[in-house]
């Protein structure tokens, strides 16, 4: 097993990768990437957050039930996204990104056909051979448990990281969260935040490192007194 990294190479080095290995993360090392995660913070330690987390064939099948549910134009999100709600300097960041990945991935295409593309990689999990579903246990404000179940992706995002794997959080795939549900068989009191894709990230490929940027520290960050 590999040695945990210091904190601040976790923090730095990290990326959501967009290609994948095949290669399976061994069981020993999945429950190492849990154990960590379940020591994130939560709102009156509520812990809110119902993990799923898919492998091997109950993967591609579920990757199968997205395909034809996406095909189908079938949504059945618990939150809808409306991706042209942004505006100003987060339209910019957001159309920024986009274009440095499909760029990177060689996409050169009309707007819809990268948009096909995308939704057909994210629903493919980027060949990740795992995907981990973040649900929602309905306990108190909506907006309190998302922030809980967002602090416990980015614990188990840093642990992956910290145990030389890697993983992307994808809101898409709660656009089929109903879709989801079924497959597996999870109660539909439990709303669907996003997934997260993981595994091992492709040495070399551009789309696993295409240039970023971060807004700066003046930008997001005011100090008082
Ligand atoms: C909650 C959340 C949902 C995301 N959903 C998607 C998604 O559905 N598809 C995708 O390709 N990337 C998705 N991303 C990845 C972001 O695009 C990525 O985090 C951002 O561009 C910054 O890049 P970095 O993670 O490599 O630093 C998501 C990220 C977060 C935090």
């Amino acid at each position: 097993m590999i040695e945990d990294k210091l904190f601040k190479d976790v923090i730095r080095s990290r990326r959501s990768p967009r290609s994948f290995l095949s290669t399976p993360v061994p069981q020993a090392l999945l429950q190492v990437v849990v154990e960590d995660a379940r020591n994130t913070p939560s709102n009156c330690n509520y812990q809110p957050w119902i993990v799923h987390i898919v492998s091997g064939a109950s993967r591609d099948k579920l990757s199968s039930a997205f395909l034809e549910a996406a095909a189908e134009q079938t949504f059945s999100w618990d939150f809808p996204f409306d991706f042209e709600s942004s505006y100003g300097i987060y339209a910019e960041r957001r159309q920024a990104q986009g274009a440095a990945y499909y760029e990177a991935a060689g996409i050169m295409k009309d707007a819809k056909e990268r948009r096909s593309y995308a939704m057909m990689q994210n629903l493919q999990f980027f060949g990740a051979p795992h995907v981990a579903l973040l649900f929602m246990a309905p306990v108190y404000e909506t907006v309190r448990v998302a922030g809980d179940v967002g602090m416990y992706g980015q614990s188990f995002l840093l642990s992956l990281e910290a145990h030389g794997l890697a993983g992307i959080p994808q809101t898409l795939l709660s656009f089929f969260a109903g879709t989801a549900r079924e497959e597996l068989g999870i109660d539909p009191m439990y709303k669907m935040l996003f997934g997260i894709s993981f595994g091992y990230p492709e040495p070399g490929n551009p789309v696993n490192s295409f240039p970023l940027s971060k807004a700066s520290i003046a930008e997001t960050v005011t100090f008082h007194g």
